[in-house]
This record gives structure tokens, C-alpha cells and sequence, in this order.
């Protein structure tokens, strides 16, 4: 295959993960949200969820005092919201007044959940030796809430360069091929 040189600050467009999440968080009385697109899981059990969380955005010393948050699940029908709060700082906005969200006490955390998302799930801060080197939270995922049906809603996947892709047919005929045991570590 015949291929051009592609610039190594650009492998986001090929390797950003999916879906983008909004992350919710609550400190000193006041709560937050902002969008994310870099996270990544790193284990199934513990169920530990790896986020990078720039230490210029409000939510970062609001997670790390707290230590904890919830990731939320938005479907495409958030998306404009998805891209709002991407753009606002929570420093001087209530975002959840801003964009007509929903809070919901969380059961395990104090941060609150986006009744709005599709999924939620509840996060504690277990692994923090990473934030200062690269802005990297490690959270554990003590409780999880998710809508039953659609089984895989139609997220939002970032691109860069203001692009999304919108998540697409969910396709079973590779399934057949699988090795599950080779998942696991
Ligand atoms: C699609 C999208 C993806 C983003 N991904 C991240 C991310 O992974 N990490 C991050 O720190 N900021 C990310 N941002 C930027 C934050 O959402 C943005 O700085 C936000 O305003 C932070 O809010 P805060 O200052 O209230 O915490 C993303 C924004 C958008 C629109």
C-alpha cells in the first residue's frame, strides 16, 4: 500500500478514542462539567478508567481536591451541549444551568450525574502519581448506571479539528472469529 508521511502530532485523527464523555464533578459546594475526549480503560477488574484532564481547565484541581467525578455517556442528541461546555470554563458558569442539564445525586460519590447522558458512571480517584508528569487521572469506577435500550447509542466520536464522527451500525459477523481469553491480560 502506498502511503504519505503523516505527521506524528496528528495521529489523533486515527487513534482517539471513543465515545467522548462529558465528566461531572462537585467541590466547596459548587458542580461542573466538561467534555472529554482522551481516556482510555486500563483494567475490567478493578474497573479502572485512565483521564487526561489539562491543569489549565477548572475541572482539574476540582477532581483532584474532591477525587472523584462521574463520566457520562452523552448520545448524539447532546451534541451541540457536548461541544458548549467543551468551550466554556466552569470558573465564573454553572454549566448545568447553562445547558438546561439535569443533576442526580450520585450513590457513591458526591459528584453529581447528568440525568440527560445515556450511561454514568460513579468514580473514584485511586492513582494520582500521574497528574503531575501528564495530567493523567486514574479512576476506579465504583458504581454504574446505564439506559437499557438503545444497547449501543449513537455517540459522538471526536476527530480533531472540530470533526466528530457519529458512532454507526453495531455489526455481529466478525464475532465468530473471536478469542475472547486473548482480551485478557
Ligand atoms: C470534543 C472535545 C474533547 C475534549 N477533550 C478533552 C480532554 O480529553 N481533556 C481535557 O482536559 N479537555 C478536553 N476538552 C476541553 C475541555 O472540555 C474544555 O477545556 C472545557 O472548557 C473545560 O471545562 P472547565 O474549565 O470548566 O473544566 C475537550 C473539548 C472538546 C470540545
Amino acid at each position: 500500500m502506498k502511503k504519505r508521511d503523516h505527521p506524528v502530532d496528528d495521529v489523533r485523527r486515527f487513534l482517539e478514542p471513543g465515545p467522548v464523555v462529558l465528566v461531572s464533578s462537585a467541590w466547596k459546594g459548587k458542580t461542573n462539567i466538561m467534555t472529554m475526549g482522551w481516556h482510555m480503560v486500563m483494567s475490567e477488574e478493578p474497573s479502572l478508567v485512565g483521564c487526561f484532564i489539562w491543569d489549565r481547565n477548572h475541572s482539574f484541581e476540582m477532581i483532584r481536591r474532591s477525587r472523584e467525578c462521574v463520566i457520562n455517556v452523552p448520545s448524539v442528541t447532546l451534541a451541540t451541549r457536548v461541544v458548549g461546555i467543551g468551550n466554556t470554563s466552569g470558573a465564573n458558569v454553572d454549566k448545568f444551568a447553562r445547558f438546561g442539564l439535569t443533576a442526580v445525586p450520585g450513590r457513591k460519590v458526591r459528584a453529581p450525574l447528568i440525568d440527560e447522558c445515556h450511561a454514568n458512571f460513579e468514580c473514584r480517584l485511586v492513582d494520582s502519581s500521574l497528574i503531575n508528569r501528564y495530567s493523567l487521572f486514574v479512576f476506579e469506577v465504583v458504581k454504574g448506571h446505564a439506559r437499557a435500550t438503545p444497547k449501543f447509542p449513537r455517540t459522538l466520536h471526536y476527530r480533531g479539528d472540530g470533526l466528530f464522527m457519529l458512532a454507526g451500525p453495531t455489526v455481529g459477523r466478525y464475532r465468530r472469529l473471536f478469542k475472547r481469553e486473548m482480551l485478557r491480560a
